[in-house]
Formats: C-alpha cells, sequence, structure tokens
C-alpha cells in the first residue's frame, strides 16, 4: 500500500483534518483514517465493515464488481483448471507457486502430519454420537492447543510453520473422524500413499470390511472443491481468526475461532442451508412461490447461495463449480438429478427477476457445491466441514500475514453507544 500526494478533507465544527488517500496495488484508494481519533476525538460508525479496510494483505484480491478473484495475482479460473489444492496452499502460505522440488517436499510434509496424536481418538469419543460434525470440529480444533504444545509459541517462526502445516494436514483427518463418529463407523486412518482429496474420501468412505477404491474423477472434483474455497480475503471468519489472533492467541485456538464463524448460515453453513432449501423447493414448479418469499419483506426467507456481500456479479467461483456439478453428476449417471434441475431453473428465474437484478444479488459458491457433494455422498451435515478443512489455509496464511507484520495491534473497534448517561445505583426496594 502506498502512500499518494491525495489527502480528503474533513470539516468539523469549522476545523479541518487532512486525511491521507493510500493506493492498493488493486481495488479502491483507502482513506487513512489510523490518527482520526487522536486529531478530531471522532470515531467512524461502520457495522458490518462495509466501508472500512481492517488490514493490509498481500494475499487474495477481489473485484466484486468484475466478478474476479485472484490469490497472490492468480484468477481463480485458472487455479481451479490447471492447479490443484496442494499448490494453491503453496502459493497462498508463502507467495509464489513452488518448483516441482518445492512441491514435492510441501506435499511430502503435508502427507507425513496427517495422523493425530492417538489420544486425540479418546477426545473425539467424548462427543455425542449426534453431534454436529461442525460442533466436533470446532472444539477438536480448538483442543489441538492441549496436545501440540510444541507449536503454540507464536512468536518462533519455526512452531508458526509447524502449527501451520499441522493444521493443513490434520484438518481432513478431523473432519472425516467426525462425520465416521457421527454414523458409527470406525475411524479410517490417512494413507500417505494417496493424494490429499483422495486420501480425505477414502477416511470418509472406506470400511475396514471391504476395500474402496477412490474414483479419480471424484478425486478432482473434491480437489477443486478444496481449491475454490481455499481463500476469500477478509470475511468474517477470516476476520474471526484474525481478531482472535491479534491478541496473541495460540493459532489452534484461533482457527477454531474462524470454525466457529464459518458455521453461520450466511457464510460457510449456506451450502447446507441451500441444499436443504432446494430439496425443501422439491420441483421445479413450486420455485416462483418460494422466489416470492424471498422477496418479501415481511418473510425472513432468503435464497440461500444466492447473493454475497463483495460481488455484485456472477461469483467465479460458481461458475466453476457448475461445470464441476455437471460432470460429477455425469459421471455418476444422475444427470437427471431433480436437486439439480430444481437448482438450475431456480439459478434462470432468479436472474430474470428485477428484484434480484437490481439488488445485483448472483448465485455465490454454495449454491452449486452442495448439489456436488451430495453426489458424492456426503451428508448435508458434512458440507460446512468441508469448506471449514478448505480454508484452514487461507485463515491460516492470512494468520502468518498478520504476524509478520510490524504494526499489528490488538483488535479493538469503538462503538456508537446509544445507552443511558451515568446514573446512581438504587436500592432494591426502591425500584
Ligand atoms: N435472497 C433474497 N434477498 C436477498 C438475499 C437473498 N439471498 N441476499 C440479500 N438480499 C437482499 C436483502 O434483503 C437486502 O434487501 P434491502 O436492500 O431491500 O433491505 C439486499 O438484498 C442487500 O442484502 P444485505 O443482507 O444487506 O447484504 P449483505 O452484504 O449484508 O449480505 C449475504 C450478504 C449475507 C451473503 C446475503 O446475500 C445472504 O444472506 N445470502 C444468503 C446466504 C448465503 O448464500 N450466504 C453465503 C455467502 S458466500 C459465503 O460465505 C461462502
Amino acid at each position: 500500500m502506498a502512500d499518494t500526494d491525495k489527502s480528503a478533507t474533513l470539516t468539523i465544527d469549522g476545523a479541518s483534518y487532512d486525511l491521507p488517500i493510500l493506493s492498493p496495488t488493486a481495488g479502491p484508494d483507502v482513506l487513512d483514517i489510523r490518527k482520526l481519533y487522536g486529531q478530531a476525538g471522532v470515531f467512524t460508525y461502520d457495522p458490518g465493515f462495509t466501508s472500512t479496510a481492517s488490514c493490509e494483505s498481500t494475499i487474495t484480491f477481489i473485484d466484486g464488481v468484475k466478478g474476479e478473484l485472484l490469490h497472490r495475482g492468480y484468477p481463480i479460473d485458472q487455479l481451479a483448471g490447471k492447479s490443484h489444492y496442494l499448490e494453491v496452499c503453496f502459493l497462498l502460505l508463502y507467495g509464489n507457486l513452488p518448483t516441482a522440488a518445492e512441491l514435492e517436499k510441501f506435499e511430502d510434509t503435508v502427507t507425513r502430519h496427517t495422523m493425530l496424536h492417538e489420544q486425540m481418538y479418546n477426545f473425539f469419543r467424548g462427543f455425542r454420537r449426534d453431534a454436529h460434525p461442525m460442533a466436533i470440529m470446532t472444539g477438536v480444533v480448538g483442543a489441538m492447543s492441549a496436545f501440540y504444545h510444541d507449536s503454540t509459541d507464536i512468536t518462533d517462526p519455526h512452531q508458526r510453520e509447524v502449527a501451520s502445516i499441522r493444521l493443513i494436514a490434520k484438518m481432513p483427518t478431523i473432519a472425516a473422524m467426525a462425520y465416521k463418529y457421527s454414523i458409527g463407523q470406525p475411524f479410517v486412518y490417512p494413507r500417505n500413499d494417496l493424494d490429499y482429496s483422495s486420501n480425505f474420501l477414502n477416511m470418509c468412505f472406506s470400511v475396514p470390511a471391504e476395500d474402496y477404491v477412490v474414483n479419480p474423477i471424484l478425486a478432482r472434483a473434491m480437489d477443486r472443491i478444496f481449491t475454490l474455497h481455499a481463500d476469500h480475503e477478509q470475511n468474517a471468519s477470516t476476520s474471526t481468526v484474525r481478531l482472535a489472533s491479534s491478541s496473541g492467541a495460540n493459532p489452534f485456538a484461533c482457527i477454531a475461532a474462524g470454525i466457529a464463524c464459518l458455521w453461520g448460515p450466511a457464510h460457510g453453513g449456506a451450502n447446507q442451508a441451500c441444499l436443504e432449501m432446494l430439496k425443501e423447493i422439491g420441483s421445479v414448479d413450486r420455485i416462483p412461490e418460494f422466489i416470492a418469499r424471498a422477496k418479501d419483506k415481511n418473510d425472513p426467507f432468503r435464497l440461500m447461495g444466492f447473493g454475497h456481500r463483495v460481488y455484485k456479479n456472477f461469483d467465479p467461483r460458481a461458475t466453476v463449480m457448475k461445470q464441476s456439478a455437471d460432470e460429477v453428476l455425469e459421471l455418476l449417471g444422475v444427470e437427471n438429478n431433480p436437486i439439480l434441475a430444481v437448482a438450475k431453473e431456480l439459478e434462470q428465474q432468479a436472474l430474470a427477476d428485477p428484484y434480484f437484478a437490481e439488488k445485483k444479488l448472483f448465485p455465490n459458491v454454495d449454491f452449486y457445491s452442495g448439489v456436488i457433494l451430495e453426489a458424492m455422498g456426503f451428508p448435508t451435515s458434512m458440507f460446512t466441514p468441508i469448506f471449514a478443512l478448505s480454508r484452514t489455509v487461507g485463515w491460516i496464511s492470512q494468520w502468518k500475514e498478520q504476524l509478520g507484520d510490524p504494526g499489528m495491534k490488538i483488535g479493538r473497534p469503538r462503538q456508537l453507544y446509544n445507552g443511558e448517561s451515568l446514573r446512581d445505583y438504587s436500592d432494591i426496594e426502591n425500584r
């Protein structure tokens, strides 16, 4: 972020204050208000951070108007088409695409960290058997700080690196175990002869009673889902990770906070909510009824998988996801899947409706991901855990970046207080 010659002038009660304007490498200029309170004694008010840059970052860039998503400068459609998840992890973590030797070493390191501390298996067994896998993941990832003491010192670059690798490597194991636990099947240990996504599918779907052979096309689709969710700049869960980290909390606690935030239906929980909505709609003829409900101000119902804080155009991830849905369903011989038919028709009808056009509401990444995941055999409760495991690298990359920032401060927003002003305590008999 470069200083510019430009500045803005703010006038309050006749006094003027110059606010520097910073120019990023991409995106709109940024008004620097860091000294505003000290100089003018006023706060800014921006609930939901609709106009506020909370940090400086070099990782991911979104142009919401164009519908563009870049990781370290590379467009997401190129990464989803030509790269693969672990290469994208390297890119996000270290800033550049790896050489062949770097990639081999990175893949080997991740592969050799996929097993969990054996005592964690006991920890899992403490959850109710019908616990939501996101509840389990939040608890288990937070508990990693109780099992991996040698990677919680955030001031030590080596420990930070070990924690990063551990989280990326173990998250599929944790997500798969949460799934196995919820369906009463034995945990499946990771296998080092399988790639990242094949290993995840194997840990989810193999059982001791018979062999499970990972279909390479499904593994590729899984990998693409991971890639499409890898990072998304300062969204709610990433900002949660950064805020937790700003106090100096350990990495496992920070990522657990991110998982908790992701769970909500306005964020990562939307993929589960979207598929449940598509099932509730059930058939194409009921779509107008649901569109009418989404438009009704007196009805809290929203079209899940539609709309985005930043994208005011197609979410570029949704475009890739839609192609993937077609491929996966064709492979599985379920091209005539009624849920996909509802999804496609709903998309058409909503896009043609002036309400959605005027508010610039387009399908987001979650609109088609649930259709694919369900066709692959995942229950809806696993959709958000899969998002969480994919996003772990983004959270970790942003966390590392923040810790390397010499200007890092504890995150501490101010408020617009509208409560009672000072009053005296009254004894209970006088109230
Ligand atoms: N269906 C119907 N109307 C909608 C929808 C929707 N899905 N999304 C937004 N709107 C309307 C709002 O009612 C509002 O209308 P108004 O201006 O008349 O009051 C307007 O569009 C703007 O919506 P906001 O909620 O103010 O926009 P915001 O940026 O705060 O919310 C969000 C973005 C949370 C994603 C919202 O679009 C939404 O709830 N979508 C459905 C849930 C979803 O798919 N979430 C996944 C996001 S992507 C991700 O996290 C991976």
